[in-house]
């Protein structure tokens, strides 16, 4: 049986996650408005790994034989201006998602919860990977996206991200 905290954050954190699924959908729709097929493809991919963090930690849950508990996702009202507003807007979001997963682990590590720990062990590196890949996105954009030879470029580069199903196994 795991931690009553630990539980409730977790729940929480399945809401966090197909938030961000959400959230990084209606970025990819905001590119399919701007005719930029190769971002709406980033962040589609984007959203479908949110969608399989959301599920991983939906089976943790289970095989730990604790209640899912799914509560309302907030609808993204979020407006870009520029092109490079989404990907600001997501680099920020990752860090508040890699906050909250730290904060689990945090409890978990008061609890001697060692076996949620090693469940966050591979979460954590993927949030190192999701903000090191934004930030070099945005890197990239201010460097080549006034261009519009460079966007176009940029463009072609982001249409080629593939989805991978996540490594982890649980
Ligand atoms: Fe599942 Fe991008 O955090």
């Amino acid at each position: 049986m795991l931690n009553r905290e630990v539980v409730e954050l977790l729940n929480e954190q399945i809401n966090k996650e197909l938030y961000s699924a959400y959230l990084y959908l209606d970025m990819a729709d905001y590119y399919v408005d701007q005719s930029l097929n190769g971002f709406e493809n980033w962040f589609y991919v984007q959203a479908q790994e949110e969608r399989d963090h959301a599920m991983l930690f939906r089976q943790y849950l289970l095989n730990n034989d604790e209640k899912v508990t799914l509560s309302t996702i907030q609808a993204p009202a979020q407006q870009y201006d520029v092109y490079e507003a989404p990907l600001v807007a997501a680099l920020k979001h990752e860090q508040m998602v890699t906050a909250s997963i730290n904060n689990i682990y945090a409890v978990a590590y008061k609890d001697k919860d060692f076996r949620t720990m090693q469940f966050l062990d591979w979460f954590v590196k993927e949030q190192g990977e999701e903000e090191k890949n934004t930030t070099d996105l945005i890197k990239k954009y201010e460097l080549f996206g006034s261009d519009p030879k460079g966007l176009y470029m940029l463009n072609q580069e982001l249409a080629a991200r593939i989805y991978a199903p996540p490594s982890l196994v649980i």
